[in-house]
């Protein structure tokens, strides 16, 4: 299967932005790390981040198109603000899990909504860079129930 990693507003500063929150792992780890575990089980993965909201809505659109199967995304501070990627989601009907490094839940009040959770097959949070192997092993376990 083909996998789509997304990664919202500053994630590409993952390592140096409030460690104490998100850990010290940086961004490119955590891709090479996701992208072995998935070659390893004879998938295809790619990732892709933006600080940009209508870069997002892009890649998500263009998922459409390139045979992607199923999508992990931390949309970050866009979790709590954009319908846009929102829609995007919806509109491209791939299955998608939605990431947090952090647990929004425990966090100010303007992190408990997030618009795309209800369209998610499943929520991984609170769990540091260990989270995305988490909802990876998930997106795998999907795709092998779907057939
Ligand atoms: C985040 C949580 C968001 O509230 C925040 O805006 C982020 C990162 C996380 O991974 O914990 O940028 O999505």
């Amino acid at each position: 299967a083909t996998l789509l990693v997304l990664h919202g507003p500053n994630l590409n500063l993952l390592g140096l932005r409030e460690p104490e929150v998100y850990g010290h792992a940086d961004l490119a780890s955590i891709d090479a790390d996701l992208k072995a575990r998935a070659e390893a089980a004879g998938h295809t993965l790619a990732s892709f981040q933006s600080n940009a909201e209508h870069a997002l809505v892009d890649r998500i659109q263009a998922a459409r198109g390139d045979g992607t199967d199923f999508i992990l995304i931390n949309p970050a501070a866009f979790t709590h603000t954009s319908v846009a990627i929102r829609d995007a989601l919806a509109a491209v009907a791939i299955p998608f899990i939605e990431i947090h490094l952090s647990n929004p839940h425990r966090r100010e009040p303007f992190r408990h909504t997030s618009y795309v959770s209800d369209l998610a097959v499943g929520v991984v949070c609170g769990f540091g860079a260990f989270g995305y192997g988490l909802a990876l092993d998930a997106a795998l376990h999907q795709l092998d129930a779907a057939g």
